[in-house]
């Protein structure tokens, strides 16, 4: 039997959780892209999570890490990501409200300027962070440099218990079970909207990184029994383990709160035809699909992670893959600091 909403906030409820950003966040119709598309499309604001203007899905997500790190008793925290991660950035500044020391160890995949740092590199450093940058040996792959930069956390984080200095080590992108709260949270959140407005989707479009995103919304969408297709574009080549590793995260997730249902492999629908050429490269498509928003509405989506998702959500409307007058939600995870970031991430918006 399908969980209702309340019953799924009561669930919610017993699980250690810091409130850090403004919730629910907007819910909206684009009314000259829906005209632009022929489908009726919304947009769900999480770029409008807070506390600040650079906020994002990891606002959703820190809320149940940091409410966990408090519990453990936790004076710092740790995290990983590229140098313009946004997900490192929102954590730096959740910490320090919460009164935690953030520790960075970021890869630089786009060599950073040492004495012109831009976009999330500035504000981790605004919020107080101690940041590590971990330059990309020869040859070496981004995977692999934050292979390495976990292991250097993991270091760290004993070098402080040696001092007796607890320190919460929140994975890349906030994906354990915790952060995965944050979007079955969200889902929750976006299914009372949905009532109260008497609207229902067809699908849902975001971009995936880490994956913890994309396994809380699927956590939320079968313990409420929601019937609306969730497409999840990457923002970079992921592995043939990667839907299942997301299925992990969602059943963890589900077991923390006591819910009976489960999430499988074959749930996800995974987009990889929109990442091209890396991560963290700008690509043709999402450059014009950044531009198409930003002058038929208004709202920016970003080069590395929403536009891409974004004009996934385009070439699938326009291939028919999505029905005309279909019921279309695109859910903005946010990441426009990145318009301050280096040309190489950057690319050709601006003309
Ligand atoms: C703007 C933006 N959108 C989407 C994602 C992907 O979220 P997740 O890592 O939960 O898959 C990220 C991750 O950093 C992000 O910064």
């Amino acid at each position: 039997m399908k969980t209702t909403v309340n019953e799924a906030k009561n669930m919610l409820e017993k699980m250690p959780r810091i409130p850090l950003g403004f919730f629910p966040t907007p819910l909206h119709r684009l009314d000259r892209m829906s005209e632009e598309l022929g489908v009726n499309l919304w947009i769900k604001r999480d770029d409008f999570t807070g506390s600040n203007l650079f906020g994002g899905n990891k606002t959703r997500k820190l809320e149940f890490l940091i409410g966990k790190a408090a519990e453990e008793g936790a004076e710092a925290v740790i995290t990983y990501g590229a140098t313009q991660s946004n997900h490192a950035m929102q954590t730096a500044w959740a910490a320090a409200r919460s009164g935690l020391k953030p520790i960075l160890y970021l890869a630089a995949v786009v060599p950073p300027d040492p004495d012109d740092f831009k976009a999330n590199l500035l504000l981790d450093g605004v919020f107080g962070a101690e940041i590590h940058i971990v330059d990309l040996e020869e040859g070496e792959s981004f995977a692999d440099a934050e292979r390495r930069s976990f292991k250097m956390g993991k270091a760290h984080i004993a070098r402080l218990a040696e001092e007796g200095v607890v320190c919460y080590d929140i994975p890349m992108g906030g994906a354990n079970e915790y952060g995965s709260l944050g979007y079955l949270n969200g889902m929750v959140e976006l299914a009372e909207q949905m009532q109260q407005q008497g609207i229902r989707f067809d699908c849902m479009y975001h971009s995936t990184g880490s994956g913890g995103t994309m396994a809380g919304l699927m956590a939320g969408r079968n313990l409420l029994g929601l019937d609306m297709t969730i497409h999840s574009v990457t923002a970079m080549e992921v592995d043939e383990k990667y839907a299942g590793r997301a299925a992990g995260l969602a059943n963890k997730s589900l077991e923390l709160i006591g819910a009976d249902v489960i999430v499988e492999e074959k749930d996800f629908l995974i987009d990889q035809d929109h990442y091209s050429p890396g991560y963290e490269c700008p690509s043709e498509e999402a450059t014009e699909a950044i531009k198409l928003l930003a002058r038929r509405e208004g709202v920016l989506v970003d080069p590395v992670y929403s536009g891409k998702a974004f004009a996934g959500l385009i070439a699938d409307v326009r291939n028919g893959k999505v029905p005309a007058g279909s019921e279309v939600l695109f859910l903005h995870t946010g990441g426009a600091t990145v318009f301050f970031a280096e040309k190489e991430i950057i690319g050709g918006v601006a003309r």
